[in-house]
């Protein structure tokens, strides 16, 4: 069972202080030097998303879960065994995804954009889908949906954009299929449209077979979870 938690941070409320000395010492420092209080925020609750489900497994306390990152800057959990994780946040949204196999997941708030300068993330095949659709709203869409199973792939894998975006495209018919792309068997794909305020567009990209249990709750929610407030 693969599980995906999404944390909507838009109810406004200040970042709980006490919620920092749950992370490590190097977050503290990466959100302090952080000038827009949202992107703190963002920050931390991608990082106690982290620790919560590891804790659970791991059988230890928040503080006290061991994360790293790989040379390309994807956390991870050490001695966690068939454990991997993947966070992704953009506008209120924070999206933590869980699965025994490598996983990525990337959340999407769907800002306006200049389709001729994102032309160079795809290729001629993605882009001439994009552009099959005659209403822009549904251009837009279009645009997040294969952006996002893009970041979703490049973040299972977990190179970040040593692998060039426009080197492996997507074919959505019925279903999603990667046609090109490094050792891009056995990956499988959900994506799907968020609303919070905004609009939103997720993608997942895994390697297990199951079902997702997805958990959306809000701020408050979460921080109860964890007796912070
Ligand atoms: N593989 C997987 N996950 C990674 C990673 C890697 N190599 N490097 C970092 N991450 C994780 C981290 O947990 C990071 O959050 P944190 O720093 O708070 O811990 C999280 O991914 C960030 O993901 P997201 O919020 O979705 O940010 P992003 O979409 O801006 O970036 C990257 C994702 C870093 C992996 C990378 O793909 C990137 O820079 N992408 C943006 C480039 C772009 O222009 N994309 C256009 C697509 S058409
Ligand atoms: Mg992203």
């Amino acid at each position: 069972m693969m599980v995906l938690q999404l944390v909507d941070l838009s109810e406004k409320s200040p970042l709980p202080e006490e919620a920092l000395r749950f992370v490590s010492s190097e977050k503290r420092k990466r959100l302090f030097h952080m000038v827009r209080e949202e992107d703190k925020k963002r920050g931390l609750v991608g990082e106690l998303l982290i620790r919560q489900a590891a804790g659970r497994r791991l059988e230890v306390p928040l503080q006290e879960v061991p994360i790293r990152r790989t040379r390309y800057g994807k956390p991870y959990i050490p001695g966690a065994g068939d454990f991997h994780v993947n966070i992704s946040h953009s506008g209120c949204f924070v999206a933590l995804a869980v699965g025994s196999r490598p996983i990525g997941v990337d959340v999407e708030r769907m800002a306006e954009i200049d389709l001729k300068v994102a032309a160079r993330f795809f290729t001629p095949q993605e882009y001439a889908y994009i552009l099959s659709f005659a209403d822009t709203r549904r251009r837009l869409r279009a645009f997040y949906t294969l952006w996002t199973l893009k970041e979703s792939y490049i973040k299972a894998v977990g190179k970040g954009l040593s692998i060039p975006l426009n080197s492996f495209g997507f074919r959505l018919d019925d279903d999603i299929r990667l046609e090109r792309g490094p050792d891009r068997e056995g990956y499988r794909f959900h994506t799907q449209h968020l609303v919070g305020g905004e609009e939103y567009w997720l993608s997942l990209c895994y390697r297990e077979e199951g079902e997702w249990r997805i958990r959306r709750m809000t701020e408050r929610e979460f921080y109860n979870g964890l007796g912070i407030l």
